[in-house]
């Protein structure tokens, strides 16, 4: 099966460097047409520069059709100028790549509350906002592709990251929802998990291990997430040719007597609550309260 993106227009966040730029040459490569955003700032989100112009420079090169956007996606209204740029270039708009990102890393007993809010606006608003303004169009044509990035930090927590852990799991969150909301429409949307060796984590990634996280080993999960075949609500880790999902489990629960339903009562049954030897996922937050009905209704049969 050979997945093309011939016909499709794609926009990818973020995609002046590093991981972005590797899905935008390859979204390219195969046919789509690709708006490759990036303000260019650095690794703080700080300054300006040509990055989007040089990557659509190598796109054109390779053969391929793209347009830069120096847009923040911070700023949306400048999210809903792109998407109405976009159309009026290329007709329509099917995949959009949520990407940009940036880090202020910092114990949080350090962190000033400004780095909190700008890294949760840049990662979770950002997304969210682009996200807003390709939404009604891909729920008219009936078709969309929506990627969300989250990370590690995000789904299982890192020291120093407070502020880019709260936003990134911010994401899985959004995608969770949005999966619902889309499905009748045939918009799906999947969150990424990547690790790659970028200059994000150049610092993190020793010499060695950083050749091994090339971003082109992300790519085919991130392409897969975003093509026809595309599932929904998945949420996929990769990272150096390893490939993986991850999900958000809970256990069956206990329901307490009334007269247990003390904190020495929970205390006492914290062992059983807190047991993951019966762990799965509910399809949502109504299938998790539809569960406690069904414990309460199972208990007053008796
Ligand atoms: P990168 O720093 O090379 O790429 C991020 C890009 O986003 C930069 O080109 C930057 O200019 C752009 N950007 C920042 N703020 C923007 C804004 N307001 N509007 C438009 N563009 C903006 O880093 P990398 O590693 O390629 O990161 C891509 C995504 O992957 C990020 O969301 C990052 O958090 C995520 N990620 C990366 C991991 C890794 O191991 N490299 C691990 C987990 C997540």
């Amino acid at each position: 099966m050979t997945i093309s993106f011939e016909g499709k227009v794609a926009i990818v966040t973020g995609a002046g460097g590093g991981l972005g730029r590797a899905y935008a040459l390859e979204l390219a490569k195969r046919g789509a047409k690709v708006v490759v955003n990036d303000l260019g700032g650095s690794r703080d989100g700080t300054g300006h520069s040509d990055a989007a112009l040089q990557v659509v420079e190598e796109i054109r090169a390779a053969g391929g059709e793209a347009m830069p956007n120096g847009a923040s996606v911070t700023e949306f209204d400048q999210m809903v100028e792109m998407v109405a740029k976009t159309r009026e270039a290329w007709g329509g708009l099917h995949v959009l790549v949520n990407n940009a990102g940036i880090l202020r890393d910092k114990s949080f007993t350090k962190m000033d509350p400004l780095d909190f809010e700008i890294v949760v606006r840049v990662h979770l608003l950002g997304s969210a906002y682009a996200t807003k303004a390709v939404w009604d169009l891909m729920r008219e044509q009936n078709y969309g592709r929506i990627l969300m990035t989250t990370s590690p930090t995000g789904m299982f927590g890192n020291f120093g990251q407070a502020n880019y852990g709260a936003a990134k799991a911010g994401l899985a969150g959004l995608t969770r929802t949005l999966y619902l909301e889309g499905a009748k429409y045939n918009v799906r949307v999947n969150t990424l998990m990547p690790v790659a060796a970028t200059r994000m984590t150049e610092d993190i990634l020793p010499g060695e291990a950083f050749k091994l996280f090339a971003p082109e080993n992300v790519v085919p999960a991130a392409l897969y997430l975003v093509s026809d075949e595309a599932p929904t609500n998945a949420i996929v880790g990769a990272g150096a040719g390893v490939y993986h999902s991850i999900w958000t489990t809970m256990n069956q629960g206990v329901l307490l007597p009334p007269d247990e339903r003390t904190v020495e009562g929970f205390a006492a049954h914290w062992a059983a609550i807190s047991d993951r030897s019966h762990d799965f996922t509910p399809g949502s937050g109504g299938e998790q309260a539809q569960m406690i009905i069904g414990m309460l209704q199972a208990a007053a049969k008796g």
